[in-house]
């Protein structure tokens, strides 16, 4: 397929020269013109239907009238104020805000950085100081960011750790059980393990917090099996131990509900916030229990641009907008109306899907393809293929985990172009099934 990529190969070859290759995950050269909320332009003028919503931290789309209003506002009065050594309008009505939606009414106090990572930094440091306790369990495949701390936690992929150590001691990783394992396994078995090394090697009094996304993202949007996450919970509760949600993917209804952990009947000790919680702007929260909030004294958690002006602006529009009675029904139509587009996709390549993970519009496709015994296993190559192909059809689809399609578009993507996106992605898979998508795509493999 003959796509014009004229200027962003220009493009890609002078970000070579000055940028670090750790600053790209890159499946192909898409240099970002401009967005119209669900619709990107590229620098050659292509366009594409964005099923990836900035890694889930657009998801109300970007340009969003509603937020680019706020910020105009904001921008005229101050862009932004440090909050390290004054108070701020924004900043105060967005805390309000999110602390207002604490599942459980919990009444519950917040402190706001840049990014999920540090928000991830922020649970850690909390935890410890509250609890008097050092160790942290967090879990196989997690991704929890990039600096020190949350990297720490991380568990997706050893190019993430590999050359850096050491890392933050005292972090002990446990398998996940997904809803993949059926009850009565997850039920003997899921939290075994804990359980061995509380009575072998890992001291539960010593251990101050579980921090768990209740749907793992970069693994391959993974939602924990209930019965897991339960018996973690009451784990947790019997010694001590603070239940952390890691909303930074899954929060601001990716899932349908406001937090991923509310499909779990928990109420957890403490939410880590970031991408969508800024609207498109550097934002990242962590929300706690009002007592574990005031543990630590200032400067323990203080970022000078931490909860800027223009990220609260942004934050509180779409607060509200996401609370309407509006969104809640573009919310609940377009869930439906992807289910729908998702079931017709695995009707019509059963052979190539063969699996729908996650929760509502945190959507992922499992691509496998037959081995020489009929199984299915999983097919890396093919995912590329048909990722490449829609790109080159017009749709801006990534991987995880290697064989698995992220479909995190805007959760008010207009419908037509929901349904646009699907039929790209149908054409694409076929041109797969017909062997029409030729190996040379493969050059420009790197992404996960
Ligand atoms: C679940 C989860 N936690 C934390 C992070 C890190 O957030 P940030 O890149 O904003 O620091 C990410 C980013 O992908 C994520 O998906």
């Amino acid at each position: 397929m003959a796509l014009n990529t004229e200027k962003c190969n220009a493009w890609v070859e002078r970000d070579k020269k000055v940028f670090a290759p750790t600053q790209h995950l890159s499946y192909y050269p898409m240099v970002i013109k401009k967005v119209d909320q669900d619709v990107i332009y590229d620098e050659d003028d292509n366009q594409y239907i964005d099923f990836l919503s900035s890694a889930s931290s657009l998801n109300l789309g970007s340009c969003n009238p509603i937020i680019t209003a706020a910020v105009k506002e904001q921008l005229d009065n101050y862009s932004q104020y440090t909050i390290a050594y004054t108070y701020g309008r924004k900043s105060i009505e967005y805390a309000e805000r999110l602390t207002s939606v604490y599942p459980g009414g919990v009444p519950a106090k917040i402190v706001f950085g840049n990014c999920g990572s540090d928000a991830n930094d922020a649970a850690v440091k909390f935890a410890r100081a509250y609890t008097g306790r050092s160790k942290i369990i967090t879990f196989i495949n997690a991704y929890h960011g990039s600096t020190y701390g949350s990297i720490s936690m991380s568990m997706v992929t050893t190019r993430m750790r590999a050359k850096m150590g050491p890392m933050l001691p005292d972090i002990y990783c446990f398998p996940f059980y997904d809803v993949s394992y059926d009850d009565e396994t997850c039920e003997k078995e899921c939290i075994a393990d804990i359980e061995r090394a509380f009575a072998t090697y890992l001291p539960a009094e010593e251990v101050a917090a579980v921090i768990i996304e209740p749907v793992q993202g970069d693994a391959g949007l993974l939602a924990g099996h209930p019965i897991f996450m339960k018996k973690l919970y009451d784990l947790c509760k019997k010694n001590g131990i603070l239940f952390i949600s890691e909303e930074v993917q899954q929060g601001f209804y990716r899932t349908g509900k406001f937090f991923g952990i509310e499909h779990y009947d928990i109420i957890p000790d403490g939410i880590i916030m970031g991408k969508s919680i800024g609207a498109g702007f550097p934002l990242g929260g962590f929300m706690a229990k009002a007592e574990i909030m005031d543990c630590l004294p200032a400067p323990a958690h203080l970022f000078t641009l931490g909860g800027n002006a223009t990220a609260c602006a942004a934050g509180v529009a779409a607060f509200d907008y996401l609370q309407s009675d509006e969104f809640q029904k573009i919310l609940a139509d377009n869930t439906k109306l992807l289910e729908e587009c998702v079931a017709d996709l695995r009707a019509t390549f059963p052979d190539v899907i063969t699996g729908r993970r996650g929760i509502d519009m945190s959507c992922a496709l499992v691509v496998t393809k037959k081995d020489e015994n009929g199984n299915d296993v999983p097919d890396g190559d093919g995912t590329f293929k048909i990722l490449y192909r829609a790109y080159e059809r017009g749709l801006l689809i990534i991987s995880l985990s290697e064989n698995i399609l992220r479909v995190q578009p805007p959760l008010n993507i207009r419908p037509e172009n929901l349904k646009k996106g699907f039929a790209i992605l149908k054409d694409s898979i076929r041109d797969y099934v017909n062997g029409d998508i030729p190996d040379s795509v493969m050059e420009f493999r790197a992404g996960w």
